[in-house]
């Protein structure tokens, strides 16, 4: 592989966190920046192991900064995007939507725009399942790349704005892109606000965990390496302009989630608490990844090693999630859930 310069958005974050290790450890001859603003999801404490290495570059930016972005993207000319920061969690996208298009419409359009103007090899935006809407529990059901965009929640919503502006830049001045949507991913380094870390972290603690409505809901989980793998496959092989949806049918409610959980650490269903459902709940995600398989992706993990693993890493792990939570997400924490906590 010859020597690439490839900008990632939102490395401090969690995806695009493991990207960003996985890109540094897998292509030695490759530079990978990592520009982030460092948002209440962002923190470089976990690029530890990565953070003295020489082909491992971070810069402090904002996205909606169009200043910023153009001179660096003029100063240090790079061959490749990937964009994944992000506002990303829905709850929140519900009580202050307005930083979710700023972010996600806005700073994809000025990255465009720079990557446009400094002729970028590609850009892969980093989508999600969420901007297809929901689907009905009939197990047969998917999303493919063919399925309307109907997003439901702000955060959705702007996720569909930034997609549909990237086909545009596409359509209208040849921009070379991809756009991947993904399923729920889980792994290390996941902010603890999403279901999964929460639910670890407070079991781990011995805390309630609330549940949504029914428990009913359906996501579909995805280790975040395997996602790292797809973005990789498709910045490499994918066919210019082309949507990769990305996900390995692992279909699970939410109730098996927390359950299976609380099974392994072994600790007691009582934990569950049924909670206020969220606003607009999407009933189902599922994903057929059959174009992404064409291209030679297929992931290493099913949801049973895949959560044993995280179990595991968040285990190890206690200092890098116990700061956060005894930051701001405190408060954060006290104004979502109204519980008897
Ligand atoms: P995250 O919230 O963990 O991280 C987002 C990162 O973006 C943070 O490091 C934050 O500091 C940074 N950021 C926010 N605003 C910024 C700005 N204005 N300028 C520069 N950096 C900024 O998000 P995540 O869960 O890692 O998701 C990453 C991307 O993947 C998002 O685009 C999201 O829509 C998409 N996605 C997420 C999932 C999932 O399950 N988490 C699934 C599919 C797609
Ligand atoms: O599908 C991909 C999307 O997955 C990404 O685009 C988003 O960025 C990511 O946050 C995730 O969105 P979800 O809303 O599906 O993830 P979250 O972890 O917030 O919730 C998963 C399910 O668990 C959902 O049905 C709501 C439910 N839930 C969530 C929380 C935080 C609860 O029941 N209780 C909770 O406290």
């Amino acid at each position: 592989m010859s020597n690439k310069k490839i900008l990632v958005t939102g490395g401090a974050g969690f995806i695009g966190g493991n990207f960003v290790q996985y890109m540094v450890n897998k292509y030695p001859n490759y530079d990978i920046y990592n520009l982030d603003l460092l948002t209440y999801a962002g923190d470089l404490s976990k690029h530890k192991s990565i953070e003295q290495e020489k082909n491992y570059h971070f810069i402090k930016a904002d996205i909606t900064d169009r200043n910023e972005v153009f001179a660096i993207f003029e100063r240090e000319k790079f061959d490749y995007v990937a964009h994944f920061a992000a506002e990303s969690h829905v709850d929140r996208s519900i009580t202050e939507p307005e930083i979710f298009i700023k972010t996600n419409v806005l700073g994809t359009q000025v990255l465009l725009d720079a990557s446009k103007e400094f002729n970028i090899k590609k850009f892969v935006h980093v989508s999600t399942d969420e901007v297809y809407g929901e689907l009905d529990f009939d197990p047969e059901t998917f999303f493919t790349e063919e399925t309307p965009l109907q997003p439901n929640s702000p955060y959705s919503a702007s996720k569909a704005s930034s997609d549909l502006l990237v086909r545009a830049y596409h359509e209208t001045f040849n921009l070379p892109m991809n756009i991947t949507r993904c399923s729920n991913n889980y792994g290390p380094f996941h902010f603890p606000e999403k279901l999964i870390p929460l639910t670890i972290s407070r079991v781990l603690n011995d805390q309630k965990i609330p549940v949504y409505g029914d428990g009913k809901n359906i996501r579909d989980w995805l280790h975040v390496t395997d996602h790292c793998a797809a973005i990789d496959l498709v910045m490499h092989e994918g066919a210019n302009g082309e949507v990769y949806n990305v996900g390995g049918h692992n279909e699970r409610t939410n109730l098996e989630v927390v359950k299976t959980i609380i099974n392994t650490l072994e600790k007691s269903v009582d934990l569950i608490e049924f909670v206020t459902d969220r606003l607009g709940h999407d009933k189902r995600y599922a994903i057929d990844p059959t174009k992404l398989e064409k291209l030679g992706w297929e992931p290493t993990y099913n949801f049973e090693t895949g959560i044993a693993q995280t179990i595991q890493w968040y285990m190890d792990n206690k200092e890098w999630w116990e700061q956060i939570l005894s930051g701001d997400y405190k408060k954060y924490f006290e104004k979502q859930y109204t519980f008897e906590k």
